[in-house]
């Protein structure tokens, strides 16, 4: 598909008409398109327009739009049976899928896996698995989380703009600690735990969830070495550690699990987005003793494990073993690092380059000196590149970190080529 400057023709344009007068206003989609078509990074409009999609649907398209085998995946489950519920009738992909995704999990203990819709729900029952193990109330999070939009997965995230304005009141027992940040808050361990422990005794935590990597926070890499202190302090209190691979899994970093990196074994690990190719589909996958705790139709759901969202999850499984999507992620997180160093040195305005595998960000900046958040250029930027035919979206506490969520199946041309309209974006706003 040719890249092409979107225009807002007569079709988008009659149908975002028609969004204004039926649609909620909460509903405010960042492309000023409307999609007809979409294959691996690539969407056309309804005006024939062509788009690099850098967000990938929010990470969920690790695989790409519409990829043959995840169609014929869809097609040939939705042939044989499109619903049971799971706790009426069990089927043979809700078991392989379990099977795959506790083998693809490195560490010593044996684990199971559950399936729900979302990563919010996903990260709801993290929660009651981990209270029912633990017999204790409180939940640790961090500054910079998100975990979703449900009530206890927003009283865990962070923003209160746009996410928990005018939502109160939330729930209770839930702390929140400082998330050691090396470009913004290095942080002395010994001191974080003291300053847990002032807030909460650690006989009453149930868990402590954590990203690998800050997604919505500003993809941020915790600071060396705070992982594994994470996973020492909890074994040592009996505290379950949850990680929320819901934005860092399924090979985004270059490993299956972002938790490979830290070389640990978390208790619980809530997976979504790309799991299923986009469609809805989350999983914990837990060390055995911890996520058999809740007995017998504790957790549960009409829809979760969907038999048609399972068998396009496996289908997403064959295609990043069958396209060596880790080692993709791996050298377009080396091809992204190579061109935002190139344009933090030549504009100032590149305060910080991070990431790990594919999931690299950038944090605009008023003044390196001070750090000063640059907002207002962060949308700036963004909206340039929609003009330009390039998808991007931000991310962090303070809306000045670029984000890439890059389908891993993106072809080199269309890399440059949205690389280019990004640099030149950044040098229009620089200017
Ligand atoms: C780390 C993390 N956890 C949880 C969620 C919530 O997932 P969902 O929007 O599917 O509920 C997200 C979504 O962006 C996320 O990035």
């Amino acid at each position: 598909m040719a890249i092409k400057a979107p225009v807002k023709a007569q079709g988008s344009k009659t149908l975002f008409q028609k969004m204004g007068q039926y649609v909620p206003r909460a509903v405010s989609p960042l492309a000023p398109f409307i999609i007809s078509e979409g294959r691996g990074a690539l969407v056309k409009d309804l005006e024939g327009n062509s788009h690099i999609d850098f967000t990938g649907g929010w990470g969920c398209l690790i695989v790409g739009y519409a990829h043959p085998k995840v169609v014929r995946a869809i097609q040939e489950q939705a042939q044989k049976f499109t619903h049971t519920d799971c706790s009426v009738i069990m089927y043979d992909v809700y078991i392989e899928l379990a099977e795959r995704l506790a083998k693809l999990a490195p560490g010593p203990s044996p684990k199971k896996v559950i399936f729900f819709n979302s990563g919010a729900e996903a990260v709801e029952n993290a929660v009651k698995i981990s209270r029912s193990y633990t017999k204790r109330k409180a939940v640790v999070v961090f500054e910079g989380a998100f975990h979703g939009r449900t009530y206890m997965a927003l009283t865990m995230t962070h923003k209160a703009k746009p996410y928990k304005e005018g939502f109160a009141p939330f729930c209770s027992d839930v702390y929140r600690m400082p998330f050691p940040n090396p470009y913004r808050n290095p942080m002395d361990f010994g001191r974080w735990e003291k300053q847990l422990f002032s807030l909460v005794n650690p006989d009453e935590i149930a868990c402590i969830v954590f990203e690998p990597v800050q997604g919505e926070g500003g993809f941020v890499v915790p600071q060396e070495g705070f992982v594994q202190f994470l996973r020492e302090l909890t074994y040592k209190h009996g505290i379950v550690l949850v990680a929320d691979e819901v934005q860092t899994g399924m090979g985004r970093t270059g490993k299956f699990y972002a938790y490979e990196h830290y070389g640990i074994e978390p208790d619980l690990v809530t997976l979504a987005k790309s799991l299923a190719g986009g469609m809805p589909l989350s999983a914990v996958v837990g060390v055995q003793k911890v996520i058999d705790a809740p007995g017998d139709s504790a957790i549960g759901g009409t829809y979760v494990g969907n038999p048609v969202a399972c068998a396009a999850a496996l289908a997403v499984l064959d295609i990043i073993e069958e396209e060596g999507l880790l080692d993709r992620a791996v050298e377009l997180g080396q091809y992204m690092r190579e061109r935002f160093e190139q344009m933090q040195q030549k504009y100032e305005i590149v305060g910080d380059v991070r990431g790990l595998g594919a999931m690299v960000g950038i944090e605009l900046v008023k003044d390196r000196a001070t750090k000063e958040p640059a907002p207002d250029e962060t949308m700036a930027v963004i909206k340039e590149c929609l003009a330009n035919g390039v998808i991007i979206a931000k991310a962090g506490l303070y809306g000045n970190v670029i984000r890439m969520l890059i389908p891993l199946v993106i072809k080199e041309d269309e890399l440059k080529r949205g690389f280019d309209v990004i640099e030149r974006a950044i040098a229009k706003v620089s200017h």
